[in-house]
């Protein structure tokens, strides 16, 4: 059976982004390509500066095994452990210009807005997104002979659900953990940042 760990949220919210979580025990259920394009279809749709569309995406999928382990291999030990599972692996990347070759100062803000259409797309589907920060950038440049004006920015293993069993003990009970956020009076401000703003005021 599917976890699932909707957000404890106090407003009401999207039903995709109140059931979005990031497991990390997926099943090796393949990923059609025509339901990875409704992905990219989702990110290709996100807003950026100017529109730039800096994202850019390299994704290996299970079926191609060299590719798979190969992706694999480019994550740091820690998250190798369940990223392993994920039947597609991918990293996404950002161009750091504009089109007319001026530095793009939001390059890594509209990647980011590209991943969440693609991660909220994905629950759509069933499937599942999982991002790792902990990824080894010298590798992923190297074998994938990423150009000087793009960046590596994050890891990711996407895919259907599968059995906290297949985890690490550590991994497993984490999959279980309540999902825990601030409360938005800590974070949005009016008059001076840091304090809260006036619209919690009744
Ligand atoms: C940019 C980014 C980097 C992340 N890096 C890692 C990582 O290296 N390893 C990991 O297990 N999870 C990683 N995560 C997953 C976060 O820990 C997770 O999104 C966060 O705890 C909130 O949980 P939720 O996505 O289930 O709501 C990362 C997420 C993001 C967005």
């Amino acid at each position: 059976m599917p976890i699932q760990k909707p957000a404890l949220s106090e407003h009401p919210i999207n039903t995709l982004i109140n059931d979005r979580w990031s497991p990390r025990a997926f099943n090796s259920k393949t990923v059609e390509n025509t339901t990875l394009m409704s992905l990219f279809e989702a990110a290709r749709w996100a807003a950026s500066c100017n529109n730039s569309q800096p994202w850019r995406f390299i994704i290996a999928k299970s079926e191609d095994k060299d590719a798979h382990d190969n992706a694999i291999s480019c994550f740091n030990e820690r998250n190798q452990r369940w990223v392993k599972n994920a039947p597609v692996i991918g990293f996404v990347c950002a161009y750091k210009l504009m089109p007319n070759e001026k530095p793009n100062r939001t390059y890594f803000y509209d990647t980011g807005m590209a991943m969440a259409h693609f991660s909220l797309q994905a629950l759509e589907h069933n499937l599942y997104l999982h991002q790792a920060g902990g990824i080894l950038i010298d590798k992923i440049i190297a074998d994938y002979s990423i150009p000087a004006d793009v960046d590596v920015v994050c890891g990711f293993g996407l895919g259907y659900q599968g059995e906290a069993a297949i985890l690490p003990d550590e991994l497993a009970e984490r999959e279980l953990e309540p999902r825990k956020r601030n409360s938005i009076t800590e974070f949005t401000f009016s008059n001076s940042f840091g304090e809260s703003s006036n619209i919690f005021k009744k």
